[in-house]
C-alpha cells in the first residue's frame, strides 16, 4: 500500500495557492500536522478524490485520483471528515455505518456485520437505532470513524479524530489507530501531539502549502525549531524533559520515567 504524490499544486481560487508543490511517497502510517489553514484538510480531500489536483498527480497504489470517481476511490481509501455534520446524513446510526460498505458494493449481510463490529469498536453499539443528531458531538465524531472503518479499505484517513473527545474517547481512538495499522495504511490529521507520538511512526509537517518535513515521528519531534515554524507545540512531557536540559528526546510518560530512573 502506498500513496505517491508528484508535483501536486492546488488552489480553490486562481492565484491563491493552497498547496504549492507537494512530492511525497507515503507507505507507512503517518501523522499530518501543521497550523490551521496549512492545507491539511485540502490534502485529505485530494487524497480521497473529493477534490482533483489543479496540477500534478496523486496515486493510491496504481490508481490516479484524476481518473477515478470518489465512489471508485472509496474502495481504496476511507476518509472520516473533520466535521461530522458534513459526513453524517442518515437518521439511524446503524444505517449511517452501513452506508459506506453498501456503497462500495458489499452485500447487505456483510455490510451490517461490518457496521456492527465498527460501532462496537467505537463503543456505539447501544446507539444503533438512535438518530445521529441525538448523539453528542464527541459521539458523532466517533460515528464518522466507525462508518469509515466499516468499509475496511486499505487506506484510512482520519481528520482530527480526537475533536471533542474526553480521556476515554482518546484512549479508544489510540487503540484503534494502533490496531488498524497492523494491516492498513493509516493517515491521521491531528493537533494532539500525545496521540501522534504514541501511535504513528511517521510525521508529515505542512506549512503554508508545502511539506516542511516527512520523517520518523521521533526525528520530527526532536527538532523543536521545525515544530515552532509549523506553530506546533511538542507534547508536554517532551517540553518538560527539554526544560530539564535532558539530551534525550522524550515522547511519552513511560520514556520519561525510564530515563529518570536511569539517570
Ligand atoms: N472550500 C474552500 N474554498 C475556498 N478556500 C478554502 C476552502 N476550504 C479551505 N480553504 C482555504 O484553504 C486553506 C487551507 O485550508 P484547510 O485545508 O482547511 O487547512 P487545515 O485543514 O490545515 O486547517 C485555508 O486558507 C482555507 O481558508
Ligand atoms: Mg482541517
Amino acid at each position: 500500500m502506498a500513496i505517491t504524490i508528484n508535483n501536486l499544486y492546488f488552489h480553490y481560487t486562481p492565484n491563491e495557492p493552497v498547496l504549492t508543490d507537494i512530492n511525497l511517497e507515503i507507505n507507512t502510517s503517518t501523522a499530518i500536522i501543521g497550523q490551521n489553514g496549512a492545507g491539511k484538510t485540502t490534502l485529505a480531500k485530494l487524497l480521497n478524490g473529493l477534490l482533483k489536483p489543479v496540477k500534478g498527480d496523486i496515486e493510491l497504489d496504481n490508481l490516479n485520483t484524476r481518473n477515478h470517481s470518489t465512489a471508485k476511490l472509496a474502495h481504496k481509501i476511507g476518509y472520516a471528515f473533520q466535521n461530522p455534520d458534513q459526513q453524517l446524513f442518515h437518521n439511524k446510526v446503524l444505517d449511517e455505518a452501513m452506508f459506506g460498505p453498501l456503497n462500495i458494493g458489499l452485500d447487505k449481510k456483510t455490510a451490517k456485520a461490518n457496521a456492527l463490529t465498527a460501532l462496537e469498536k467505537l463503543g456505539l453499539q447501544e446507539y444503533s437505532n438512535e438518530n445521529p443528531y441525538d448523539l453528542s458531538l464527541a459521539e458523532r465524531k466517533l460515528l464518522t470513524i466507525a462508518s469509515i472503518i466499516a468499509m475496511d479499505t486499505d487506506i484510512i484517513l482520519l481528520d482530527e479524530p480526537t475533536i471533542a473527545q474526553d480521556h476515554q474517547g482518546i484512549e479508544k481512538i489510540k487503540e484503534l489507530i494502533l490496531d488498524l495499522q497492523k494491516n492498513k495504511l493509516v493517515l491521521v490529521i491531528s493537533h494532539d501531539m500525545d496521540l501522534i507520538v504514541s501511535t504513528l511512526p511517521k510525521t508529515l509537517v505542512l506549512t503554508e502549502g508545502e511539506v516542511l518535513i516527512h520523517d520518523d515521528t521521533i526525528k520530527v519531534f526532536s527538532q523543536p525549531e521545525i515544530l515552532t515554524s509549523a506553530k506546533v507545540l511538542p507534547p508536554a512531557i517532551t517540553q518538560l524533559a527539554k526544560a530539564l536540559d535532558w539530551s534525550e528526546t522524550i515522547l511519552t510518560k513511560e520514556e520519561f520515567i525510564n530515563t529518570y530512573r536511569n539517570r
